[in-house]
């Protein structure tokens, strides 16, 4: 008995220091929580099945997509929005999932094929061993199969386990801004810098899972294993606020700031500052294999 209670506490004693990094105590406060001005919407009153049916359960509000070796399965808004607050709470399979993305994301890419814009969130697959990476993307007239492909990739991993509970995750956009957020955190801000860098055109909401082996996982490395299907995603607390371009002239627009209509509060800062320097694994700026020539905004 004496010795159990010595070897426990022992345990905590070397335990200590791990615990006492900053990190595993999440993020400094953002001071400000977009996702709580915007009430839950319906799935199915904003969006609807766009492939894979037989992949997609709506459930008591939560909806289920899943890829198996037959397909994967995707969704989409019902109407285009011009700007807005796009959100959704997701869990994320645990376990082998390499070369499979989950997606949330905005695209004009049925309006403007070859050259649309976008905006994503898409969760790459992982190894075991490894955590999933949550990449953002934006876009602008040069998406697609055209040869003016310019991703603007900048990778997080996150700050818990996206497999064990539902987080939030967020596209914030309007013709100023791009604010990504993780449970109300602002990951990444991408400033309107002009119309070459900026997409503008309204678009869907989408969400999707498929197999991206190519260059989901590690470039391609570890590929999709149907051994472990199927892969399942869940996605509810569907927080979507837009402005749609032919809809009514007055539109509720929720800010990023909490009382600016643009930019991020000193809080906001701080919290973003901790996430990309304890988080962010890649930003497509610093990446000395890239011609930069083609992001000015680097
Ligand atoms: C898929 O996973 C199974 C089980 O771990 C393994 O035996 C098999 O070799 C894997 N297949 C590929 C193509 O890696």
């Amino acid at each position: 008995m004496e010795y159990l209670q010595l070897a426990s506490l022992l345990f905590l004693i070397l335990m200590l220091p791990l615990t006492n990094k900053a990190n595993v105590h999440g993020p400094p406060t953002p001071g400000y929580y977009p996702s709580k001005r915007i009430g839950s919407t319906e799935f199915d009153q904003v969006c609807t099945n766009l492939w894979g049916p037989q992949h997609q359960t709506l459930d008591q509000g939560t909806l289920t997509i899943w890829l198996d070796v037959n397909s994967g399965s995707g969704f989409k808004s019902l109407s285009p929005y011009s700007s807005g607050y796009f959100g959704a709470s997701v869990k994320l399979q645990s376990g082998y999932t390499a070369g499979v993305i989950t997606s949330f994301y905005l695209s004009n890419n049925e309006d403007y094929p070859g050259n649309h814009d976008e905006i994503d969130i898409e969760f790459l697959g992982t190894t075991e061993d490894k955590p999933y990476v949550l990449q953002t993307n934006v876009f602008n007239r040069g998406s697609g199969d055209g040869s003016n492909v310019i991703g603007r990739e900048v990778r997080f991993n996150l700050w818990f386990d996206p497999t064990k509970d539902f987080h939030k995750y967020a596209i914030f956009w309007n013709p100023e801004e791009i604010i990504f957020f993780v449970d109300d955190v602002p990951i990444r801000r991408y400033p309107r810098k002009d119309d070459d860098t900026f997409p503008s055109r309204p678009m869907w909401v989408y969400g999707s899972i498929w197999d991206a082996s190519s260059w989901a996982t590690e470039n391609g490395k570890y590929k999709a294993n149907y051994t472990y299907q199927p892969f399942v995603s869940r996605y509810n607390n569907f927080k979507i606020s837009g402005c749609e371009p032919n809809g009514p002239a007055r539109c509720y627009l929720v800010s990023g700031h909490p009382s600016r209509s643009r930019g991020l509060s000193r809080r906001q800062n701080a919290a973003m500052a901790w996430a990309q320097n304890n988080y962010k694994v890649y930003d497509y700026c610093q990446d000395i294999l890239r011609d930069h020539s083609l992001t000015p905004e680097c």
